[in-house]
């Protein structure tokens, strides 16, 4: 393990694109190390593109030695115990843990989910953060003010229309949130949950075509602000709960939503 610097450091998943590349970006210009994760080229891993590798190193590169980009599947537990050892061995520590990786799938009712959109939504949704958690909480138990921040969604405390699994795989994350706050009772690390309104992003651009909406800009119309969020608005949010100054919050969501209403 290299010696501890004085910069705080983070593992971020879904890295490579929208509000987890904004977040790594928000962070590293913050002065934090940061190991940037992604899923690398897998065309079979949801019914649409995810990011690619070189989104992930295109990330990476412009914080050269700050941001290390390390491939990664999130349903894979062994991978992100790999990511949080390079953390500790790249920098010495780690601080914050940020759970981003998610897929959308949907645009029909409950009953006609498929096998494939089901297993998509949750192992990588669900299972994934909860693989992240279990990979990262030991590093944050070291650290003098660790911090397990996942991205929920308005999805989580609303029911949307079409989009009954990935309402119950989102409600599923805040209830992780609650219960590892639970279990983090007395140590100091905080664990909580990001519930981000519309947010221009490719999983937003998905949910549009599931939609049959012409662009996703149709979804400002729910939110007070009448716009979309950009993800470095919702990354500002979640850089302030990577930070030591948030530990008055934990087992509890922060709504990120430009006043999301269904
Ligand atoms: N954009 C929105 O409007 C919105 C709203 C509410 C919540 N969210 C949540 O915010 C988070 C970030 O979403 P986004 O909008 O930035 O989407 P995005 O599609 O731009 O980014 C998601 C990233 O996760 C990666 N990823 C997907 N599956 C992976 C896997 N198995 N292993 C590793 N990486 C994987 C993708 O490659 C991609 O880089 C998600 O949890 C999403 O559900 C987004």
């Amino acid at each position: 393990m290299k010696p501890v610097d004085g910069a705080a450091v983070a593992l971020v998943t879904g890295a490579a694109r929208g509000i987890g590349a904004a977040t790594t970006r928000r962070l590293a210009s913050a002065g934090w190390r940061v190991v940037a994760v992604d899923i690398g080229d897998a065309p079979d891993a949801a019914p649409y593109p995810l990011a690619t590798r070189e989104q992930l190193s295109t990330v990476a590169a412009e914080f050269p030695g700050a941001v290390v980009d390390v491939v990664a599947d999130v349903r894979d537990a062994d991978a992100l115990r790999r990511a949080v050892a390079t953390a500790e061995d790249e920098f010495g520590r780690l601080d914050a843990a940020v759970a981003c990786a998610a897929v959308m799938a949907g645009g029909t009712p409950l009953w006609e989910t498929t096998d494939a959109e089901w297993s998509a939504l949750f192992d990588t949704g669900v299972a994934g953060v909860a693989n992240l958690a279990r990979a990262a909480v030991p590093a944050l138990l070291r650290s003098p003010h660790g911090r397990f921040v996942a991205l929920a969604s308005s999805a989580a405390h609303h029911g949307l229309w079409h989009l009954a699994g990935y309402n119950a795989a989102k409600h599923a994350v805040v209830g992780l949130i609650k219960g590892l706050a639970a279990d983090l009772r007395g140590t100091g690390v905080c664990a909580t949950a990001v519930s981000p309104g519309s947010t221009r992003t490719d999983l937003l651009a998905e949910t549009a075509r599931l939609y049959d909406l012409e662009s996703m800009e149709e979804f400002a119309s729910h939110q007070l602000h009448e716009r979309l969020l950009d993800p470095d608005e919702v990354a500002a949010v979640v850089a302030f709960l990577c930070s030591a100054e948030s530990s008055a919050i934990t087992g509890s969501v922060v709504h990120a939503d430009g006043g999301f209403q269904p």
